[in-house]
Formats: structure tokens, sequence, C-alpha cells
């Protein structure tokens, strides 16, 4: 048995199983470039000093990093719970507490820190908006509402509903240069401290933008600009794109007979009458059944969230350029999403990157890589279908910790990164996300080999779930649930396992795992399974003996490219050779062979 491996000699296997899964950092990269996205296959990659990346992180709380002090309890819980990247906040009223005045000493105390503990960083950028409204500008520009305009809402109202939300406006000039000024001044700092080290990854360029309590801007300047014309520009991209745009969006425009120009209303159909209000965000009524099903994820007044999303889009395309311009590493934007009893524009923020509009900011705003979801919601993984259509890259910049949507984001969605919100909060980081970072770093390099094709994926399985029967490579395979369980269960392969497990086969009185692998095909007879809490059958679906034996099982982790086996297994851990288990937090290399 040879117990150690090299990723390359895998990926040569494979290369003749499978001709698109060469490794991308075999591609010529300079280890001094910054930090920038590749395409393999279907995949967008990150790449970091000459190599792809995974971003195993977690955000912070919105203000954890206003001051240096308070942080440091914080940087050794991060180590220790494996992550290799944190989400950091910076507060343009902070940054620039003077106009023109810049104060970089907290931004490079947050990079001297990560150095410190071998971590990287993704700075949000709080500018004009977070989460809708705007709290983080600087005072001199909050106070100035002629220079820096508000949004009206309703029949005129300023922006005061329910207490004082206050949102800026998109079509203000003098508001976008001034947030393009501040970034381009951070950007430009970021790249004289790091443009070598390479401790900051990416961008988030403000925070969940949208207009909120109502469907679009009423300004005089926005109901002139809705009145008018919609831009050429969009116009001309819709043509385009027509073939390929988001179903929802190409709904809308088809059922308004795919006009080539016209008012905004015109092209998309009727916004919402300023005079009808809509409930706010926490007192929305329930939906109906079908609503529930389908409603949220549909447009509602159509051009007003189209209007909103082309505006912000415009806007921060002018923020987003200015920064590439001083430094260019990879940017995104959030989104807050859509969500049952939650569905009308201005209950969510109306107008962010949410997935019925990604078109329109493709189009309005071409310089950002990334449109990525905050990911609270139970529907995961159709949130990441959505959000990965046309090839929009996966980021999930905040999401809770739930240890078996990372493995399935980064293994069935190619992601590029997964991070918690408020992972300096007041509970700790649970174990299992720990475990789980340490086994997605563990088998990163073979993730990152195979994202993009086809001989990777991932599933989940929930106790009581019937088995799943997954294509991959040259067999069919069926997963079973087995959860925390070390036990091999006697039942035939393909039966689901009842919900009750005996008591006596339960550990501890925890709730079922959640279980979840990363399946990863590296040659004809090659597998390797990463996660736990299932069986493993196989059924061979191409021609010749149909019997299927287990040759090497090995249990093992990558160690600088190699394949390290920690315990190979036999006997009673594999009933003799015929019951493959992966138990949680384990990476599996298995080789099978097949007799008449
Ligand atoms: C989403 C926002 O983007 C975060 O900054 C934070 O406010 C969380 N919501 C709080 O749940």
């Amino acid at each position: 048995m040879e117990a150690v491996m090299r990723v390359g000699a895998i990926s040569l296997a494979c290369l003749a199983f499978c001709t698109t899964c060469l490794p991308c950092w075999s591609r010529a990269q300079t280890p001094g470039d910054a930090p920038h996205l590749t395409k393999q296959g279907n995949a967008t990659q990150l790449v970091v000093d000459g190599k792809p990346f995974l971003i195993l992180s977690g955000e912070l709380t919105n203000n954890a990093a206003t001051a240096l002090e308070p942080m440091e309890p914080i940087w050794p819980k991060l180590v220790s719970s494996n992550l290799n990247t944190v989400l950091v906040g910076v507060s343009w009223a902070q940054f620039e507490p003077e106009e023109g005045k810049f104060h970089y000493s907290l931004v490079d105390g947050v990079i001297a820190k990560a150095r410190e503990n071998h971590l990287h960083i993704v700075f949000l950028w709080f500018g004009c908006w977070k989460n809708g409204t705007s709290s983080y500008p600087p005072y001199w520009v909050k106070k100035d509402y002629e220079r820096f305009p508000r949004i009206q809402i309703g029949e005129g109202k300023t922006v005061s509903i329910s207490g004082p939300v206050e949102l800026l406006s998109t079509l203000s000039e003098a508001t976008r240069d001034a947030d393009a000024r501040a970034f381009a001044a951070l950007m430009g700092h970021i790249k004289e401290m790091d443009g070598a080290q390479h401790t900051v990854l990416m961008m988030q360029v403000e925070n969940e933008v949208g207009v909120l309590r109502d469907t679009r801007d009423r300004s005089p300047a926005a109901n002139r600009a809705f009145a008018g014309p919609v831009p050429q520009e969009l116009m001309n991209y819709l043509q385009t794109h027509r073939d390929t745009l988001i179903p929802e969006l190409r709904d809308v425009w088809a059922a308004n007979g795919y006009k080539k120009s016209g008012t905004w209303e015109e092209v998309f159909g009727p916004g919402k009458p300023a005079s009808l209000e809509i409930p706010i965000q926490t007192t929305a009524a329930f939906l109906g059944p079908l609503e529930h099903e389908n409603s949220w994820q549909n447009l509602h007044w159509a051009s007003d969230e189209i209007f909103m999303a082309w505006n912000y889009a415009h806007f921060l395309e002018k923020v987003v350029q200015s920064g590439k311009a001083a430094y260019n590493i990879p940017m995104y934007v959030n989104a807050w999403l859509q969500q049952p009893n939650h569905a009308w524009p201005g209950t969510y923020p109306s107008g962010g990157p949410l997935p019925q509009v990604h078109d329109i900011w493709r189009a309005g705003a071409p310089d950002i890589d990334i449109l990525a979801p905050d990911l609270y919601l139970e529907y995961f993984d159709s949130v990441c279908e959505r959000f990965t259509r046309n090839g929009n890259p996966l980021f999930i910049p905040e999401t809770s910790t739930n240890s078996a949507n990372a493995i399935v984001a980064f293994g069935k969605y190619n992601a590029i990164g997964f991070s918690p919100f408020g992972i300096d909060g007041n509970r700790p980081i649970p174990p299992e996300l720990a475990a789980t970072y340490s086994l997605l770093n563990d088998i990163s390099p073979m993730i990152l080999a195979h994202q993009g094709t086809d001989t990777i994926t991932a599933v989940r399985l929930n106790q009581g779930d019937s088995p799943k029967h997954v294509k991959l490579g040259n067999y069919t395979l069926t997963l079973t649930y087995t959860g925390r369980s070390a036990h091999i269960a006697p039942q035939p392969k393909g039966e689901t396992i009842p919900s009750q497990v005996p008591s006596t086969l339960q550990a501890a009185p925890e709730p079922p795992l959640e279980a979840a692998a990363i399946l990863i095909s590296t040659g004809p007879d090659e597998y390797y399974f990463a996660g736990g809490g299932m069986r493993i059958d196989f059924t061979p679906n191409t021609p010749g003996p149909q019997n299927i034996g287990l040759g090497d099982v090995q249990q093992g982790k990558f160690v600088d490219g190699k394949w390290v086996v920690t315990r190979q297994i036999a006997g009673d851990d594999d009933a003799q050779g015929e019951i493959l288990i992966l138990r949680p937090n384990t990476i599996l290399r298995v080789t099978l062979y097949r007799f008449p």
C-alpha cells in the first residue's frame, strides 16, 4: 500500500478519466498577483498567492472591530475554531470622520492582528448603506441633507416611518462621489499595506442595499427618472442577453411585449401606486399556502424593483470602479433575501442584488464580481441554485453555523466561501463548525481540483430521509442515513433507517445529526468522501461484473498537497469488507473492484 500520494498524481490519473478536471493551479499563476478570480469548468475560484483558496470564515458582529482592544479575546477563538478568514466591517464614519481626512490606524491594526494569527480578511465597506439604511456614513454626510439627499416614500414622506429610518438616495452624484472617494482611499491604503502580502482577500461593497418600507424612491428626482425612458444601456443588455435572462425577469419583459424602449412601466409593467401602503417587514401578513410556495420568489410591482436595482447598481459601479482603480481585488455585494411573508419589495430592501434582478445588476455594475446571498433561510439549496444561475459565483458572507450547509455549498455549488454571521458573539463557536472547517481544510486540495467539473458533488441526509442515489463516475452511489452512530447497521443496502434509533445505540441525548458529505470521483474505481453520517453502497453503471468489492479503504487527510493515511480500514470497521460507513467528520479514500 502506498500511504502517501500527491494530488498532482491523482489529478493526472483523473485527467485520463475526465478531461475537465485539471487543477487550476497547474496553469501559470504568479504568486505575487493580487487575489483574483479564475474560472475552472463552470466554477469560479479565488486565487491567492498563485493557488485556489476556500474561504472558511465567519463574519464579526457589525461593530466588533471598531476598536482593537476588545478584539483581543476574539482572535484566538477564530483560530481555535479553524477559520482561515474573518469578515470585518469598516465604518465610513470612523474612516473619514472629517471630509478628506482618512483614519487608517484601525484598518492597519486589524490587518496586523490577522497576520499575527495567520488569518485572512474580507473587509465589509459600510459606506452609504447598511441593511438598507444609512447609519454608517460620517456625521458631515448625515447632517448635510441638501448636499446628500434622502429618498422619499409613499406620498412624499421623508423617510421616517416607524422611527428614524434614513436612506441616502442613489440619485445624487455628490453622494456617489463622496462614497467612491472614501472607498478609493481605503483601497489605495490596503494596496500600500497589503499589496505584497495578501492578507486581505476581497471587499464587500456596502451592505444589503435597497429601499425599505416602499417599493421605490419617490423623491421628485426619482419620479422624474421613473417617468423617463429605461436607459439605452439597459435595453441593449436585455436584448443581447434575451435568451439567457433570469426567467423571472424575462417573464415580466415578455408579458409587456419585449419592448425595445419605453418608460419603466411601459417596458416592465405597472409599479405600485404611491398611495397603496404595504405592511412593514415585521407586520407583514401571512401568505396563503400557494403564495408561500411561489410568490416570494417572484417580482411584484416589477418596474419599481427593477428601477431601484438599476439605480443601486449604477451607483455602486462607480464606487467599485474607483476602488478597483486603486487596488483591484474581487468585490461583491450582498443581498437581504426576499422570503415567505416578506415577499413584497420594501418588506426586504427593494433593488438589492436578489436573484430576480441579477441581470439588472450585471448590466448596471459589470465590475462587481459576485452577487452574494445572506442566507439564513431554511431553503438553503434552492437559494444556492438561484444565486449560481448564469455563472454567478457563490460566496455566502452571512449564514448560520450549520455545518451540513458548508459541506453542500463547497461540494455541490462550487462555493468560494462560507461565513456564519456573529462569529464573535456571546455564544461559543459550535464545535461541529470547527470540526467541519478542519475537515474542509484537510480535503481542500481535492475539492479545489474538482470544483466546476462533473466529478464532484455533495449530499445531505436527515434522519428518516429515504436513501439518495447519485450517479458519479463509473458507479451509482446509494447514500443511507446512519447519523452519529459508528454502528454498522444491519439493514440491507438502500433501506431507510427507522427514524427512532434504539436508545442503546445512542451515545448521548443529542439532536440527530444532519448528515452531509462531499463525494469526489478521482478515477474509474476511486473516490474520496468527506463529511459523514451515512452508509455508501455502489452499483456499477458500466458493463462488466456486477459484484463490487472494497479495495483500499483509507481514512486520512491532505498535508501539503499529499494524501496521508491515518487509518487503514478493514475487518470490523467495514463489516469484513461488506459495508462502507462514512462516520462523522471523516475523509475516506476508497478504491473498488468488480467480480463475477
Ligand atoms: C444582516 C446584516 O447584513 C448584518 O450586518 C447584521 O445586521 C445581521 N443582519 C443581523 O442579523
